[in-house]
């Protein structure tokens, strides 16, 4: 089978969606990686020509918007992010040939060709819209900017598209009060200029694609829905100011992010090709023999399923061969939620546990569906536990030692088990027919499987016993190296699900495992000094990343709130808070607020807004020019008057009196500590 593989080796070109890069990734990201990592890494073990590859998605309101309330220009908050997230990605082991941003001339340059193409081909339309619009920051505002009263309930606090009280759905100017989330201004009416994508002339191209088999049958079934009750045209356009591409014949208007999204796949891409060499339309060309697959999230399935065919059709580009979509994660079966500490950073993760652990957790509980998948943190202890440290890595354990000692390392020349070695080798076209199908899960437990009779094996044949009489030191070799050959096999299958782990099989081994063909011989191999592979979880390291997970959320999400437990904390945890000299450019009253000041501050090489409580204790324009306290890394909160981006510290009593903490004399951006 192999053999055949490597006769005909496939091109195949994937992805996993783009990240937004405002804010880091979270282990529901990794879900995505790890899946598709997993497949790419089997790809590429099994000698196919396999390209992988990503990067964050960088435009939108969002980040432009983010980058704000950091006192960053766009281009610093994406680069920064872009930064943390490969160093993650990294973390976890996923192998992206590249890693990317959308906000690059490389995706700008198929964006402009793809919508000309479009245009050119009449798919494009242009109307004007009215939308809510913010008056006092000259931005039309998305649904998810505006909130208000529920014009059927009249629960307070709604976004502008539906009550999460009652459920109805209105347009934002039913919305009853209704203020911009981002000024607390009154929303007006504005009319503007929009471009659309007439997506409703790929209907039948898009009825034929979703039912071609490329599909799983619950996406092309949601899929069907939309498409039997009809496309709408799709809004490609943003009005100034936007974070991303200016739209070539329409100064002021930009590609909303969601155009450029996918095309960033191609702008990903064209820059590995840049780099190694390789022809762009062997991938994307209308006749391309490649294979092209999306790893996606299940609620992206509509600008992956739809929107993006028939761009890539209007443009004369191919259609991508399937697209992937796989469900969420939860932690202790709910939502990752803050405030439990299970809404878990890949970073906290990385910084109390191995990849691999995760990784295997994954593969064991991923099929092929959409089903969402939970992450049971006594379940993961266990699994890992007893599958990875108490099966595979202990054969291993239980058979160097008497390799490495009494038989200088060298495995036994002939041995007298072809028939288990062949079944562990015969397995190699099941497992790789599931990793193939994203069957990942029955890969692992026919793998398991094969664990267990090496174990038995050994169990059976007891090396520790035989070695006690010197006559038996032949068995001893004998069933020793068979463990070896057993735990090579395991080990190959497990390969691209543990890379980590294999890697230093491998050097333990000293050989590399590629996809096991039959024909593997190891007789008299010499292995390497044996090394533990891999630690056991200890319910300590969990337990500290959850403790880790809610401090990053206490100190990001409750700014006002003083802190309710008298437990200590660590000098670590207090070198989370970022203190900072800041000094009072101005300070105003805030209309509607009775006891905030609105300050602006200068904090060394950026400006920042904060409102403040402490209008009772100060007159506006006693404050300018004092040096106080910021607390620099507070998560920036949305108010109903604005963004406050920070907090300045001050003391107060339970009998009155507020007194801001100054430092006379120091400069604005020194560190306080
Ligand atoms: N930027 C878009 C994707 C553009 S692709 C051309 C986006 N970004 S995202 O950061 O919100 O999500 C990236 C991927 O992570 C999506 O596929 C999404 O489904 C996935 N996940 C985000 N949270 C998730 C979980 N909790 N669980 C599993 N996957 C999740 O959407
Ligand atoms: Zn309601």
């Amino acid at each position: 089978m192999s053999s055949e593989n490597t006769v005909n080796p496939r091109t195949i070109l994937v992805t996993s969606a783009l990240p937004y890069a405002n804010g880091p990734l979270h282990l529901g990201h990794l879900l995505e990686h790890i899946q598709t990592d997993i497949w790419v890494r089997f790809q590429k073990q099994r000698g196919h020509r396999c390209v992988y590859v990503c990067a964050d998605d960088a435009h939108g309101t969002p980040i432009m918007l983010r980058a704000e309330e950091l006192g960053l220009t766009p281009e610093q908050l994406i680069a920064k992010v872009k930064k943390e997230h490969e160093r993650d990605l990294q973390g976890f082991a996923i192998e992206h040939d590249n890693y990317y941003t959308t906000h690059s001339e490389e995706t700008r340059h198929y964006a402009e060709l793809i919508y000309k193409r479009a245009r050119d081909g009449g798919y494009i339309s242009q109307r004007a819209i009215v939308q809510a619009f913010d008056p006092e920051k000259n931005l039309f505002l998305s649904d998810r900017y505006i909130k208000g009263r529920c014009p059927k309930c009249n629960t307070d606090d709604q976004y502008g598209d539906n009550c999460e009280a009652c459920g109805a759905t209105y347009s934002p100017t039913e919305l009853l009060d209704a203020v911009s989330v981002l000024s607390g201004a009154t929303p007006v009416e504005r009319e503007s200029e929009h471009y659309f994508f007439r997506l409703a002339e790929f209907t039948t191209l898009l009825k034929e694609w979703t039912r071609s088999g490329r599909l799983q049958e619950q996406i092309a079934n949601k899929l069907s829905e939309w498409l039997d009750s009809g496309l709408q045209e799709w809004d490609i356009s943003r009005d100034a100011p936007y974070f991303g591409f200016e739209i070539p014949d329409a100064p002021g208007k930009y590609f909303y992010v969601w155009l450029d999204a996918p095309i960033g796949y191609m702008g990903s891409l064209a820059n590995l090709l840049e780099r190694t060499g390789g022809n762009f339309d062997d991938y994307w060309g209308a006749d391309s023999a490649a294979e092209v697959y999306h790893f996606i999230g299940k609620d992206i399935i509509n600008f992956h399923c739809l929107f993006w065919p028939a761009l890539l059709h209007a443009a004369g580009f191919r259609l991508p061969s399937a697209v992937f979509a796989h469900g969420f994660l939860t932690v202790n079966g709910t939502k990752m939620s803050k405030s439990r500490g299970t809404f878990i950073k890949a970073e906290t993760y990385l910084q109390h546990l191995e990849a691999d652990y995760l990784r295997y957790y994954f593969a064991a509980k991923l099929g092929a569906g959409v089903d969402d998948l939970d992450l049971n943190l006594t379940d993961f202890i266990q699994r890992v536990n007893s599958d990875l440290v108490g099966k595979v890595v202990n054969i291993a354990s239980r058979c160097a030692g008497f390799i490495n000692k009494r038989f200088a390392g060298r495995l036994i020349d002939e041995h007298s088990e072809a028939d288990l070695v062949q079944a562990f080798a015969q397995e190699a076209g099941t497992i790789a027919q599931l990793y193939e199908q994203r069957e990942y899960s029955k890969a692992i437990r026919t793998i398991m499987k094969l664990a267990d009779r090496a174990n038995q094996y050994i169990d059976q044949h007891k090396p520790w016993e035989l070695a006690r009489g010197p006559d038996n030191l032949p068995r001893v070799h004998e069933v020793c190296s068979v463990g070896i050959v057993l735990f090579y096999y395991l080990m190959a299958y497990l390969k691209p699900v543990l890379p980590v782990t294999a890697a230093k099989a491998e050097e333990f081994l000293q050989l590399e495992l590629g996809w096991p063909d039959g024909n593997e011989s190891l007789g008299s191999h010499e292995i390497a000094k044996f090394k533990p592979l891999i630690q056991r979880i200890e319910q300590a390291q969990v337990d500290a990343m959850i403790e880790a997970s809610k401090e990053q959320s206490t100190v990001q999400h409750e700014e006002s709130k003083a802190v309710n437990d008298d437990s200590e904390i660590s000098i670590d945890d207090f070198f989370k808070v970022d203190l900072r000299v800041a000094r009072v450019i101005s300070a105003e009253y805030v209309e509607g607020a009775d006891k905030l000041l609105q300050l602006r501050l200068d904090v060394g090489d950026h400006e920042r807004t904060v409102f403040s409580g402490i209008r009772s204790a100060y007159a506006p324009e006693a404050l300018t020019d004092r040096l106080v306290v910021l607390v620099a890394n507070l998560k920036p909160r949305k108010m109903r008057f604005g963004v406050s981006e920070g907090m300045v510290l001050a003391a107060s009593g339970e009998d009155g009196g507020i007194f801001l903490v100054e430092t006379p004399g120091a400069s604005p951006g020194m560190q306080v500590s």
